[in-house]
């Protein structure tokens, strides 16, 4: 079949890449999604259980930073769109081991970068009707002030589309226009990648765009990071190790308001623009995780607040940010996006969905997942 569009996902057996695949499988039955993804320990097929046997929906398993192989797909399946989430993605282990953010995180997009020079450079039409989306992060612009530590609001008041949040802990925001200032290996490498992508665009006449989003929460989030470590945590009683005092502040979204903002500023973004993505929604870690701790009790009906004694107070991550807030009125202002969830009811899907998929998380902390790949995909 001769699909309208060929767009290569990387990193679409991640987190976020999952629910891009997800979304743009089943709303594009005429785009030909190619899910290109290494499978390191944060890949899991088993994310994409429910629509791997689409007809418009291909899998790949390869490394980006295989340059041949990277040629070789971008002719093999025509491809004029590449939605680049392919990374390494966890701080802390970054922290331990920067070189494997420096070969993936930045090696791996210059090589994705060249080969789809060289494929679309060589085609009659060049760069037209091409993109090379690049997705990348808040923490590139460094950690914001407390102006406000004790917050000016109450948690839960914050209406997903209104500008009440700008006033919870700080007056500073990041912006598309605020200056990159990366203190972590990963943001560090993240920043990198996002000036590669830039300069494509500026040497070559790549159409390029970058987005920076906030921290992402909801489904298939690798318990590693905050909120599905936590949750599985409390479900098994085991301490809750909180970095420093828990006063960071972090602003989340839901991870399918983030996949809803990417497929909209894959179709309508401006060329060589960059947009922010924020979830309107500052939150302190240590009054996070006390919500976070009440649903967990609700829902399993122990007494709310029952598992607070958890909370364990660690030794704080080397160079942890302070703040993270982004305005992202530039896309809800030129693209009409809005986070569509408020925290609460974000939350609350959350913590059902890790308790409704114990599975998942048991065969993911145990490894398992590791064998889906062959047991599926390599006699095929
Ligand atoms: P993740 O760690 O869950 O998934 C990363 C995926 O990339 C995995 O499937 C992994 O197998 C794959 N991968 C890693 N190295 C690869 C390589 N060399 N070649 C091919 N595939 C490789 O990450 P995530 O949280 O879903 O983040 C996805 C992207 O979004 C990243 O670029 C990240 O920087 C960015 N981002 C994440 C957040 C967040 O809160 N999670 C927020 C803003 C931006
Ligand atoms: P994380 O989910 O790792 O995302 P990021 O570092 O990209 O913001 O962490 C979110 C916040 O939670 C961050 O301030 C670090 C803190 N944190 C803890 O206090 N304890 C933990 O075990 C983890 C994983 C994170």
């Amino acid at each position: 079949m001769e699909y309208k569009r060929n767009i290569i996902v990387t990193g679409g057996a991640g987190f976020i890449g999952s629910h891009v695949v997800r979304l743009f499988v089943n709303k594009y039955p005429d785009y030909h999604i190619i899910n290109l993804d290494k499978l390191t320990y944060a890949g899991n097929l088993a994310n994409l259980q429910d629509i791997e046997r689409m007809p418009n929906y291909t899998f790949v398993k390869a490394d980006i930073c295989d340059f041949e192989t990277m040629c070789g797909l971008m002719q093999r399946y025509a491809v004029d769109g590449i939605i680049h989430l392919a990374a390494e993605s966890h701080v802390d282990r970054s922290i331990k081991d920067p070189f494997t953010f420096a070969r993936t995180n930045v090696m791996g997009t210059l090589t994705l970068l060249q080969a789809a020079k060289l494929y679309w450079e060589s085609l009659p039409e060049g760069y037209e009707g091409k993109l090379f989306y690049h997705i990348s992060t808040d923490e590139v612009y460094g950690a914001l002030e407390m102006t406000h530590p004790e917050g000016v609001k109450p948690p839960f008041s914050t209406m997903a589309s209104s500008a009440e949040h700008h006033m919870a802990y700080g007056t500073e925001f990041f912006r598309e226009t605020t200056k990159y200032s990366p203190h972590s290996p990963y943001s560090a490498s993240k920043a990198s990648s996002d000036h590669f992508v830039r300069a494509f665009h500026d040497t070559y006449g790549m159409p390029v765009i970058v987005t920076n989003c906030s921290n992402n929460y909801g489904p298939y989030q690798f318990p590693e990071k905050l909120i599905p470590l936590f949750i599985n945590n409390i479900r098994h009683r085991k301490p809750l190790p909180v970095y420093g005092k828990g006063e960071n502040v972090r602003d989340w979204l839901y991870v399918e308001d983030h996949a809803r903002a990417i497929d909209l500023i894959f179709h309508k973004g401006k060329v060589a623009d960059t947009y922010n993505i924020g979830g309107f929604n500052e939150w302190k870690n240590i009054d996070l995780i006390k919500v976070v701790i009440n649903t967990v009790d609700r829902l399993l009906g122990r007494a709310p607040g029952e598992d607070m004694d958890l909370i364990t107070y660690v030794t704080d991550r080397k160079g942890h940010d302070l703040r993270y807030a982004i305005d992202s009125s530039k896309l809800q202002r030129e693209l009409g996006w809005e986070p569509s969830l408020q925290f609460e009811e974000g939350i609350e899907r959350t913590v059902c969905w890790y308790l409704d998929h114990q599975a998942w998380l048991d065969n993911v902390t145990s490894g398992d997942y590791l064998r889906y790949y062959d047991e599926m995909y390599k006699n095929r």
